[in-house]
């Protein structure tokens, strides 16, 4: 049976970088059906719903889901998108790889992954909003800890498992954070891996000035969102960092920017991020040699000069990524 992808191109920038990255899918996975679902603000602008109950059971019947951003305005009674669609698709594992393309300004190349706990934390959801006090509950569980700790633990093994893998953590002030390093530690020594735990304002920086000391990085909820923001700082920035939410039986790949509606409409966003997330989507159904041949592609042309405005050229949106499309198509 044929390949079912869910693309939602979203908000903002979303429509522009997504085409992109979808005729990368399209060139490898020949016999896929792919088919659009509307999300978003301007969905719920016009609709008073921005992903329905019907919107879920489509991303479910999918093999995979591509998603482009969306807006999410601070509004008490706006819930976000991506939020929902985490927690209902039980998208717990939010790997975000941190790998430069070409040599910045920063130095030598970089190559790490964050891996995100994508359903407890800070996010968890629980709220209560008042005139004189807000709180937002923060949840730690074991088994939250252990799946997520089992997923680093697997890309330990496959990337370098002699390598430690560092938790990124905040124990001394966050007790809750005590269960999720010690389950961490707990489910690495099960699988014979070194763990160093790190507390994470330190790691913002240290991770910055070495990151060759950093391998798999495993981290809560929105410690993950921060950090993975800040080694956007190693890469050349957020137009170039992809991710995949990945779940027991769902999985969602999207680049880690926003919709940045400052720059949309004008066709100048930087389709990396969308492009490297349709990337990670073919290593996701084993096709790692074509995953690598769109990387090497990207590699080439930004190495040829040809870049979006964000990297410091002018190229377009569209015009970068047929320069990609038609480098891929050569080799
Ligand atoms: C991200 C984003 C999201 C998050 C927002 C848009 C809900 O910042 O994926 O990094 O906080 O997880
Ligand atoms: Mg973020």
């Amino acid at each position: 049976m044929s390949l079912r992808i869910a693309v939602s191109k979203g908000d903002g920038i979303g429509p522009e970088v997504i085409p992109e990255a979808q005729k990368i899918l399209e060139h490898f996975l020949t016999d896929a059906d792919f088919f659009e679902v509307e999300l978003g603000l301007a969905k719920w602008e016009k609709t008073g719903s921005a992903c329905s109950a019907e919107d879920i059971r489509e991303l479910k019947g999918a093999d995979a889901i591509l998603f482009g951003a969306v807006t999410t305005p601070p509004d008490p009674n706006y819930r976000s998108v991506l939020l929902q669609i985490r927690h209902e698709l039980d998208l717990y594992a939010n790997l975000r790889p941190i790998q430069t393309l070409f040599s910045s300004d920063q130095g030598s190349p970089v190559d790490m992954m964050i891996v995100r706990e994508n359903t407890e934390g800070l996010y968890s959801g629980i709220e209560e909003i008042g005139e004189g006090r807000s709180t937002t509950l923060r949840v730690v569980t074991k088994a939250g800890s252990r799946r997520i700790a089992e997923k680093a633990c697997s890309l330990v093994l496959e990337r370098n498992p002699d390598h430690p893998l560092v938790i990124g953590y905040k124990g001394n002030v966050l007790k809750s954070d005590l269960l999720f390093r010690d389950t961490c530690k707990e489910v690495a020594e099960s699988y014979g891996i070194q763990t160093k735990a790190v507390f994470i304002d330190a790691l913002c920086l240290d991770v910055l000035q070495h990151p060759k000391n950093y391998d798999v990085i495993i981290t809560t909820n929105m410690f993950g969102d921060i950090l993975s923001d800040v080694c956007g700082y190693l890469t050349g920035g957020l137009g170039m960092l992809s991710s995949a939410n990945i779940g027991d039986t769902h999985t969602f790949f999207e680049p880690v920017h926003g919709s940045a509606p400052d720059i949309a409409g004008k066709g100048t966003a930087n389709p990396v991020a969308a492009i490297r997330s349709a990337a990670m989507m073919l290593e996701y159904f084993g096709m790692k040699d074509e995953a690598h041949l769109v990387e090497e592609s990207i590699q080439s042309v930004i190495r040829s000069g040809f870049l979006t405005p964000d990297l410091g050229g002018s190229a377009s949106t569209a015009e970068f990524g047929s320069r990609v499309y038609e480098s891929l198509s050569k080799k």
